[in-house]
């Protein structure tokens, strides 16, 4: 399987996973399996769509990493549009409160996912298609929560853990982690007390508009005031999430390590995966990008010890996409190892003239003069598989 942008379908072309609409009722719009017609591509084109995984020769026995069962999936999908409809219903009637019986079934769901990054904790975090399900917001909480409790297992067991009296722990790290998943399955939770006109505006905020806007970590933190099963440290996520390392976050402008550890964790996730994700105002960055992006901010908006665990286990090329090598050569990224993320094995398909060739792989970390370079090349017409 392959990534591929909507505007390089071709005809015929068969689709290698479920394609889900950004805004849409839950089900795939189209199934795995299907081949590419002229109005699938427009329907695609409509519900703004911008790239899918394809399956064709060139592609064969490439297979993304898919970190979360689809059971995970589904019922972290149902649990977290349960709170949701489950605080909106109560605003009308006083405040917005998540119950107790979601706030349980969040904890529930925390550990599925817990199960899953562990089972998965030798894998580079190849992370293209995190998700994979419908809406920005249920997507986005996905995707923050498991790129966050992958980072948070690794970043725990090599800096440890900060006790109250300031003391880095190494023990007890496991029970930490449904706690950390709560807190950012429901990172944003206060959004739901933002009016939609604001949250999905296009253009930029004016400034009453960003001040809404900010107060959503607090009132997150009221909305899950009376749910007695939501630890504290579910609590700190909710709260500090947009604190930034400097000091120039908000609500509190708290700095370093006064920040909860779990909100500078998610204070990353959080934020590659808004600028890798499609919104309302922008089109995705490229992952590599976002990759750039989080690392240049370290010690200033993140974390140093975050970062280090994000710069050496989160792939910016992952499997499925492509790549340019220095020696002009072009191809698919067939597998990325841990702690080599920058150098994966590529199965090369395009030759340095721009001519299809003979697919051959070659394994990145050992080939230290060779370098990726770039992601954008033509892959010229292929027979129809
Ligand atoms: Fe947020």
């Amino acid at each position: 399987m392959r990534v591929v942008a909507i505007g390089e379908l071709k005809t015929g072309d068969r689709l290698g996973k479920d394609v889900y609409a950004n805004a849409g009722d839950g089900l795939p719009l189209l199934r795995a399996g299907v081949r590419i017609s002229d109005s699938y591509r427009a329907s695609m084109e409509r519900a703004g769509i911008l790239t899918v995984w394809i399956d064709d020769v060139i592609s064969d026995g490439i297979e993304p990493l898919e970190v979360l069962e689809e059971e995970t999936k589904r019922r972290a999908t149902s649990a977290v549009n349960e709170a949701f409809k489950d605080i909106s219903a109560s605003m009308k009637k006083g405040g917005p409160q998540l119950s107790e019986e979601a706030a349980e079934e969040m904890g529930e769901v925390a550990e599925l996912i817990v199960r899953d990054i562990a089972r998965n904790i030798h894998c580079a975090l190849a992370l293209n298609d995190l998700a994979n399900s419908d809406g920005y917001t249920l997507k986005h909480s996905l995707a923050v929560t498991t790129l966050g409790l992958a980072l948070g297992v690794r970043v725990m067991h090599r800096y440890g853990w900060l006790d109250a009296q300031g003391k880095r722990r190494f023990d007890d790290i496991e029970n930490r982690l449904a706690p950390l998943g709560v807190g950012l399955l429901l990172h944003d939770i206060g959004k739901l007390a933002i009016p939609p006109e604001i949250l999905r505006k296009p253009g930029k905020l004016n400034d009453d508009e960003w001040k809404a806007m900010k107060a959503h970590p607090m009132l997150g933190v009221d909305i899950l005031k009376k749910a007695e099963s939501i630890s504290p440290l579910a609590r700190a996520v909710v709260r500090s999430h947009h604190e930034r390392w400097n000091g120039s976050g908000y609500p509190e402008g708290k700095a370093g390590a006064a920040v909860h550890q779990f909100a500078r964790i998610a204070a990353c996730a959080d934020v590659f995966d808004a600028l890798t994700s499609d919104r309302v105002y922008r089109a995705a960055l490229e992952i590599a990008d976002g990759y750039t992006f989080i690392i240049e901010r370290s010690g200033t908006d993140f974390d140093p010890e975050v970062v280090e665990i994000f710069k050496a286990f989160v792939a910016p090329y992952p499997t499925g996409t492509r790549v340019v090598l220095s020696n002009g050569y072009c191809g698919l990224v067939k597998d990325v190892k841990n702690e080599a993320v920058t150098r994966p094995v590529v199965r090369l398909i395009v030759d340095p003239s721009g001519a299809m060739m003979e697919p051959k792989e070659v394994d990145l970390t050992q080939e230290p003069e060779v370098t990726i370079v770039g992601t954008a090349f033509e892959i010229p017409e292929l027979a129809p598989a």
